[in-house]
């Protein structure tokens, strides 16, 4: 059976930066109350569709991987905030990366999880020979479902969107074990009313958001999730944490991570971080932490990868990855986003000030 090894990565973060004096400009929050709950400093904004950031993602993962889109036969983007519904995310990418037409193009929603749930469908159908190559796209664009004016959720949340190629190996490399799971019973505590069937003809504009949001709840959730999937790949892998050479977690919240850490026996050393300088983007923090941390020289030749998510649903998971033998890009991609012409701050007073308004959001 063959292996799916990562050979290609490649990120696409907005440029526009928010910081948390900026919003403090516009609720009642402050950059110390928000740095000492979630470690938080400033996210990216996106002045782009999310289609075009995954575009250029994926292109860049292309060329790192040195294939082209002829060569790919799937791609998977996981996403909870696709720029439409139907057709789906994949196609809208697919359609924008030359050589890539008639390949099969799928989206994963499990929100914050999507891009891992999204690696292990890959792998999967790697291994089973379905497939040989696959573009896994992890992206989302959260700023024009934010509701602005929440104090509790604004502040946590970031655009941003990265990738990664997967191909067929005989080598030992690759995801070697995962555990996905869900607390389905939890579903409520992490929602967003105005998005989805729930609001069709129901007398409400759809796409005009409230989160429905219980923090503390979902901050205990998703460190029994995230430890005890930990917990559960490396036992079922023969492995302990001292096998692990790099744990690179969702990045929701710095506490979260240092919990998660320290409960998985992982010194925090080992633990790769850059939630203060995007928040929370959802499918795109475990990819686009991967990216930096390979850019960074922290991922090596045969490195060992533990990857632990949580995301709403209640979902969770953990994937064991064996790094391959090359940490370094075979190509570079020239695919750029359009240059941003607005500052972050004020594409949010734009959606503010479009809240509840049929009016256009970019
Ligand atoms: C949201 C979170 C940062 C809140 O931190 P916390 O330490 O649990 O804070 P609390 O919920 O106890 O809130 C304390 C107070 O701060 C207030 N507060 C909430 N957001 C605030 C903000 N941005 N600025 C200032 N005060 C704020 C609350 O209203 C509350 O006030 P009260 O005591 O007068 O009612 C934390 O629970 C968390 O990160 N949870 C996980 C959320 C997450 O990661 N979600 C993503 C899922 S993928």
């Amino acid at each position: 059976m063959p292996n799916a090894g990562i050979t290609g990565w490649g990120k696409c973060l907005p440029p526009a930066v928010l910081s948390n004096n900026d919003i403090a400009t516009f609720l009642d929050t402050s950059d110390e109350w928000i740095t000492t709950r979630t470690g938080i400093k400033e996210r990216r904004i996106a002045h782009c569709s999310l289609t075009d950031m995954a575009v250029v993602a994926g292109k860049r993962a292309l060329a790192c991987a040195g294939i082209e889109g002829k060569d790919l036969d799937l791609i998977v983007m996981g996403t909870t905030t696709h720029d439409e519904q139907c057709p789906n995310q994949a196609s809208g990418v697919q359609r924008r990366i030359p050589g890539a037409e008639g390949c099969g193009a799928m989206d994963v929603n499990t929100a914050c999880t999507s891009f891992l749930y999204g690696l292990s469908t890959a792998s999967a159908m790697i291994k089973t020979g379905a497939i040989k190559n696959a573009l896994v796209i992890g992206g989302e664009l959260i700023s024009p479902f934010m509701d602005w004016n929440d104090r509790n959720v604004a502040v946590l949340f970031g655009d941003g969107c990265a990738a990664v190629v997967l191909q067929a190996t005989d080598n030992d490399e690759g995801v070697q074990m995962e555990r996905l799971g869900c607390y389905g019973e939890s579903r409520g505590i992490l929602q967003i009313h105005g998005m989805g069937g729930n609001y069709v003809h129901a007398d409400r504009l759809i796409g005009v958001t409230e989160w429905q949001f219980e923090g503390q709840e979902i901050f205990k959730k998703a460190v029994s999730g995230m430890s005890m999937a930990s917990e559960d790949v490396l036992r079922r892998a023969g492995k302990t944490a001292a096998d692990v050479d790099i744990c690179v977690p969702h990045q929701a919240n710095l506490r979260i991570i240092e919990f998660v850490a320290k409960k998985a026996g992982i010194p925090m050393e080992k633990v790769y971080v850059s939630v203060e300088r995007y928040g929370n983007m959802s499918a795109a923090t475990v990819p686009v932490a991967l990216c930096e941390a390979i850019e960074d020289g922290r991922v090596k030749p045969g490195s060992q990868l533990l990857m632990p998510a949580f995301g709403g649903g209640l979902t969770f998971c953990a994937h064991l990855v064996k790094w391959g033998n090359r940490s370094t890009p075979l190509g570079k991609s020239d695919a750029e986003l359009a240059p941003q012409t607005r500052s972050a701050l004020e594409i949010v007073q734009h959606y503010r000030k479009a809240k509840g308004h049929a009016v256009a959001y970019i």
